[in-house]
C-alpha cells in the first residue's frame, strides 16, 4: 500500500452547527482507508498584530506545526460578504508569518464551502485562490466544490445529510490524494 496521506482540514466559521464543519466531517468519514483529515479549530487563534509576530503566540506556533506535519490542506469556507471570512483570513495570514517562515508554502490545497445561498461561497473560494498565488501554494484546480442551498442539504446540528453532496465531497478529497501523491514524485 501507498504511504498514507495526512490532510489537515480548516473551517471558516467556528458557529457550532456551521454547515462547514459538517462538510469537513463528512470528509473524514467518506476518507479512503489511506487518507487521514484532522480538523483543526481556528477557536483559539488571536486577532493578528504584526507586532506579535516574533515569538508567534502559542496557538499560532501549534497551527504552523499542524499544517507542516500535514501532507495537504483542506479548507472549507463560508463566504462572508461576497469575500473570505475574517476569522479565516485571519488564520491564513498569521500561518504566513514572519516574512520567510511561512507554513503554507509549497503545500497542496483544495478548497470547498457551503452556503444558504445558489452560488455555494464561489466568490470567497475565487478570493481564497488569490491567496494561495502569494503564498505559494498548490491548489487543487478541479473539481470545484461548492455547496449551495445548504440548509437542504444538512440537519440542525449541522451534519450533511445529503447523498450527491457526500459523493462529492469523496471526489474532492480523492482528487486531493492524487494531486499530493503527484506532487510527492
Ligand atoms: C453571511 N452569509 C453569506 N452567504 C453567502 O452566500 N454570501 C455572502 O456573501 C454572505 N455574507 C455573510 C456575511 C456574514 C457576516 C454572515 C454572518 C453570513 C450567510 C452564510 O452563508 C451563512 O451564515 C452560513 O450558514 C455560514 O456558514 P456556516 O457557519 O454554516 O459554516
Amino acid at each position: 500500500m501507498s504511504k498514507p496521506i495526512k490532510i489537515l482540514g480548516i473551517a471558516g466559521s467556528l458557529r457550532k452547527t456551521s454547515y462547514n464543519r459538517g462538510a469537513l466531517r463528512a470528509a473524514q468519514e467518506v476518507a479512503a482507508p489511506d487518507t487521514t483529515i484532522e480538523i483543526f479549530d481556528l477557536d483559539g487563534i488571536p486577532i493578528f498584530n504584526q507586532d506579535a509576530e516574533k515569538p508567534a503566540p502559542e496557538p499560532v506556533a501549534q497551527f504552523k506545526a499542524r499544517i507542516r506535519q500535514a501532507d495537504a490542506i483542506l479548507i472549507c469556507t463560508p463566504e462572508y460578504n461576497y469575500s473570505i471570512p475574517g476569522v479565516l483570513k485571519n488564520a491564513i495570514d498569521w500561518a504566513s508569518r514572519p516574512y520567510g517562515d511561512s507554513a503554507w508554502d509549497g503545500k497542496p490545497v483544495a478548497i470547498m464551502g457551503a452556503s444558504p445561498g445558489m452560488l455555494g461561497t464561489a466568490r470567497a473560494q475565487y478570493h481564497l485562490r488569490q491567496c494561495f498565488v502569494f503564498l505559494n501554494m498548490r491548489a487543487l484546480c478541479r473539481p470545484e466544490l461548492m455547496i449551495a442551498e445548504a440548509s437542504d442539504k444538512f440537519d440542525e446540528q449541522g451534519n450533511l445529510v445529503d447523498q450527491d453532496t457526500r459523493d462529492r465531497i469523496k471526489k474532492l478529497v480523492t482528487a486531493l490524494v492524487a494531486w499530493t501523491r503527484q506532487l510527492q514524485k
